[in-house]
């Protein structure tokens, strides 16, 4: 396995596009580069027109300039391939390379990422200026790390041109083997579908009406291969010419087209781009959903954070900067959450071109009259103090089931309800971020053994294998908790009959006759036997009938008052949970609060705006607390024995987190989420340690 430490401490760094500056700048920004501690830059990325301007003829020199001044200077260079926008020639030279939108419109030359992955002369293209890179600087040594192309998929993520038509059909052959089996698992006897012929077979291209739902699931996932297939063709030459250096392509966390389940295991490391909104009132959850996404897809290993923004970013409506103490709290936030490189879009902030408003390092102001740099330069110091950190591990007892397939699934047309997954993803996650929990995100085929929780907000689409994984998890002493509209079709998108969930009836012990979606002046409620609170629920409830489950919560209100709202079902070792509507985030906390508790998970009830991490670090455990709010602090009583992480010392048992407040504490012991507790408040009579 690739060993991300070999860095040397956090990697610290950013973009760099010296071709957009003439060369007196080049000193200043290596200079500036040392003061501010980078110790990599990524190389290149947007650089193909600049290294061949003409078809074949390649102009390496003032890359090579460029390489030797970093390394003089101590700076590493994370090296792309340049492939991630052909120069206009390209494009001009083979029309066909320009991706079609499912509309049948040819997209044109004047933006970036024009390309269709499955032209046979852009491959070839692609190809040679790879190995044309690998050959020239395999050796140099500041060469650290691959960058292949760039945030594949993140303007293109389909094309639906006759060449990827006909790359689907092979794809679909390789699947299927037989027309007989694809038309079942297509269901194509709907609608007068059936094909008779490979060569009948389109992308779902604008249709009269919606397009088959397995076709469209199946071109999701096609469309996801054929750009890994890509991607694979660069790290292939990459992996034959300089075995001795990983290779990365930059994620965009929850990025709809591409499975990234899939793709991080054909990479050395993870890397990420993220750029949570600033102007939003939980940046960190958004952040941080993604973060723990990264830190999960190659089973924890420490991953990069390839690009974020020092202040504003220039593509929202409203961009808004990042105040004073943000930027250094969500580069806190990134290492708690398992990140061991900490990098910016970009180095020097550009004078032309659409990014021109976008934040850099260096601002259009320079560097010495900018808040924004003595962020920077300070960051950069302080990492210096925490490289230790770098050798974290962040274990998870609760883990969120995250499909792709699902995803796709899901969001397809002709369902019940425009379902969206994110929202619920997001309100889970956050849910369980407020009960003090690390949070890892787990494939439904994937290793669930370590976790005693796992949660399925929405796992609509079930492969026959994955409901096989759960109830094995179950079985075995796990406790699952799914929520509403899961377990319902499999792999092909076929409905389970008799009565839904069918997937996964016996695990939860119940079966649901109807669903009752509620327009968006609807709603029902639900109330907890327990504690005979009430909550409202919007957009989903469900008509349920028991077969061995235990009923927690009954709805309220309509023709299903006083029906099961929430049940619990003790299958084999184990206990499964449903919620069978959609409840607003307050009761998504109290609930599964109930089920930590019954797992006997460690928890702690959080305010949103603390971010809290749990790690270990060798012998020690690590509690990182974030305060995401800037105006206001928050009091916390520690987990006794608390340690100032830089220095050792003894820290008081009580503290106060000022706004934006950063506190790393550790411990010669093991701690439990359940020693910690806070007040929203400061109140003015502290509670005594
Ligand atoms: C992406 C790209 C960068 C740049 C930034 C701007 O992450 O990779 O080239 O466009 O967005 O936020
Ligand atoms: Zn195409």
């Amino acid at each position: 396995m690739f060993d991300i430490n070999n860095f040397d401490g956090i990697i610290y760094g950013a973009d760099y596009n010296p071709e957009q500056w003439p060369r007196e700048i080049w000193r200043e920004d290596v200079r500036l580069m040392n003061e501010a501690g980078v110790n990599l830059v990524s190389l290149g990325i947007f650089s193909w027109a600049h290294l061949e301007p003409q078809p074949g003829t390649y102009i390496f020199d003032w890359l090579d300039e460029v390489m030797d001044l970093l390394h003089e200077h101590g700076i590493g260079v994370n090296l792309a391939t340049a492939t991630a926008s052909p120069p206009p020639w390209l494009s001009l030279k083979y029309p066909d390379s320009k991706p079609v939108t499912a509309d049948g419109v040819r997209l044109e030359v004047g933006g970036r990422q024009l390309y269709c992955p499955s032209h046979k002369a852009f491959r070839t293209h692609v190809r040679e200026l790879t190995e044309q890179l690998a050959r020239r600087y395999q050796d140099h040594p500041a060469l650290k790390l691959w960058h292949v192309n760039n945030e594949y998929g993140c303007h293109v993520d389909q094309c639906f041109c006759s060449l990827c038509a006909e790359e689907f059909r092979s794809w679909l052959r390789d699947k299927y083997g037989t027309l007989d089996t694809l038309n079942f698992a297509w269901g194509t006897a709907f609608w007068s579908q059936r094909y008779g012929d490979w060569a009948e077979i389109q992308p779902p291209r604008r249709a009269p009406t919606y397009a088959n739902p397995t076709q469209q699931l199946d071109w999701r996932r096609f469309s996801s291969d054929n750009l890994l297939t890509l991607y694979r063709l660069e790290a292939d030459v990459l992996r034959n010419m300089t075995p001795h250096i990983p290779v990365t392509t930059n994620f965009l966390g929850f990025l709809p087209g591409l499975d990234y389940f899939k793709w991080a295991q054909e990479e050395d490391v993870v890397s990420l781009d993220a750029y949570p909104d600033p102007g939003g009132s939980r940046p960190h959850f958004e952040a941080g959903m993604s973060y723990d996404m990264m830190r999960s897809l190659r089973g924890g290993q420490r991953w990069i954070l390839m690009e974020q923004a020092t202040s504003a970013v220039n593509w929202r409506e409203r961009n808004s900067l990042k105040r004073p103490g943000l930027m250094r709290l969500l580069n806190h936030q990134a290492l708690a959450h398992g990140a061991s490189g900490l990098m910016f879009f970009q180095w020097r902030a550009s004078r032309a071109g659409a990014e021109k408003y976008h934040s850099g390092m260096v601002q259009h102001v320079g560097p010495e009259r900018s808040r924004v740099w003595q962020e920077v330069k300070a960051l950069g110091q302080e990492l210096k103090t925490l490289a230790e950190l770098t050798q974290a591990r962040l274990p998870a007892r609760v883990a969120i089931m995250f499909d792709w397939n699902n995803w796709w699934a899901l969001e397809i047309d002709s369902k019940p309800a425009a379902l969206k997954l994110m929202p619920l993803v997001q309100k889970w996650y956050a849910a369980l971020k407020q009960l003090g929990q690390n949070v890892d995100f787990v494939h439904p085929e994937g290793d669930l053994s370590a976790y005693d929780v796992v949660a399925l907000p929405n796992q609509y689409l079930l492969s026959h294998p994955a409901a096989q994984n759960v109830r094995r998890f179950v079985a075995s002493g796990g406790t699952l908790v799914s929520g509403f509209f899961s377990g319902i079709v499999d792999e092909h998108e076929h409905v389970q009959l008799g009565g839904y969930p069918a997937l996964l009836g016996d695990v939860l012990g119940l079966w649901v006759e109807e669903w009752v979606v509620l327009q968006p002046h609807e709603k029902n409620q639900i109330q907890l036997l327990n504690s005979g609170t009430t909550y409202d629920v919007f957009n989903w409830a469900e008509v349920i009938h028991l077969t061995g489950a235990e009923m927690l919560a009954t709805f309220q209100q309509d023709f299903i008052a006083g029906q099961p709202a929430v049940t619990s079902h003790h299958f084999g070792a184990g206990k499964a949970y449903y919620l069978a509507g959609d409840f607003p985030e307050e009761a998504v906390i109290d609930l599964l609060a109930q089920v930590l508790l019954h797992a006997d998970v460690p928890m702690c009830r959080l305010p949103e705006r603390l971010n809290v991490t749990l790690s270990e670090l060798g012998e020690t455990c690590v509690l990182h607390l974030l305060n995401v709010h800037p105006t206001q602090p928050l009091q916390i009583r520690l987990p006794d024995g608390g340690l100032c992480f830089e220095n050792g010392t003894y820290l008081p048992q009580v503290m106060t987190l000022a706004p934006y407040g950063i506190a790393l504490v550790r411990y010669h012991r093991s701690v439990r989420m359940d020693e910690l507790q806070v007040q929203d408040e400061v109140s003015a009579h502290a509670p005594s340690p």
